[in-house]
């Protein structure tokens, strides 16, 4: 595989060729997802959930994230790799700079995400000026689990999704290279796929996003405290292993079957 640039996924969205992301934590698992030709690899706060044994992922640290980045980051050559900013480590610009620089120049990340809208306009402004490519992160975010009252989806109401319209555009005119949707109604994600000029990768968000991405453990039908709606296990019932899971998987996302209707919810 070429190493995967921004422009690259830029180029794959305009030529309408699907993007595989995968969230992954350790070098074991980063060395499987890119011989399986998985481009992107997120180095998620969900590791707070599926790593660390919490009930959400506010108690990660940017340590924790660190940690794991450079674990993923010294095992893969091609992926583009993001690592997500943790809770209220981005809260002003100033300690987002400090953030950004920790995860790229200690834990080897290309890209950093953070989640929010209009919160974030000026965070991303700065960030992109100095070098830093960011991914922005719109519908569920779990970072918010107390405000929103629960993990549910978002933008189900004209007033709502609105609003993820509006931010989706700011987030890209403030610099943001990448969107991650994440539980939002299929014709909302369809539209700002179609609408907006960076890609958009889906999570809950329908089939027609320009690429998806899954938590690893789910995918694998690990999460035996409960599979989300929207994702599929991968492994069980077919017989070539992880190896196997992940392949599946990313043919999926290449020919536009994952999700399939049974994981498209709203
Ligand atoms: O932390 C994570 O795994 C994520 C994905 C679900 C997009 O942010
Ligand atoms: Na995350």
């Amino acid at each position: 595989m070429d190493s995967i640039t921004l422009k690259r996924l830029a180029r794959m969205k305009r030529e309408h060729q699907r993007i595989a992301c995968l969230t992954c934590y350790d070098a074991t698992f980063a060395r499987l997802l890119e011989s399986a030709g998985v481009e992107v690899l997120l180095v998620g706060d969900s590791l707070g959930n599926v790593i660390q044994g919490h009930g959400s992922t506010l108690a990660v640290t940017l340590d924790d994230m660190v940690y794991h980045s450079a674990c993923v980051a010294r095992a893969i050559s091609a992926p583009l790799l993001i690592a997500d900013l943790p809770f209220l480590s981005y809260a002003t610009p100033a300690q987002a700079i400090e953030s950004a620089r920790q995860l790229m120049g200690d834990g080897g990340a290309r890209m950093i995400k953070l989640e929010g809208g209009s919160q974030v306009l000026d965070t991303i402004r700065l960030l992109s000026d100095f070098g830093v490519p960011v991914c922005a992160h719109l519908g569920l975010l779990p970072q918010s689990v107390h405000r929103l009252g629960g993990y549910r989806y978002q933008g189900r109401d004209a007033a709502a999704a609105e609003r993820i319209r509006a931010d989706a555009l700011a987030l890209q005119q403030a610099g943001a290279e990448l969107l991650v949707l994440e539980c939002v109604p299929a014709a909302l994600a369809t539209e700002l796929s179609q609408s907006l000029s960076l890609p958009v990768i889906g999570i809950g968000a329908g089939a027609d996003c320009d690429g998806q991405v899954l938590v690893l453990h789910d995918l694998l039908g690990a999460s035996v405290t409960g599979q989300p709606r929207f994702s599929r296990d991968f492994l069980t019932g077919q017989s070539h292993g992880l190896r196997g899971a992940v392949d599946a998987y990313v043919t999926a996302v290449k020919t536009g079957t994952f999700p399939g209707p049974e994981q498209i919810l709203f």
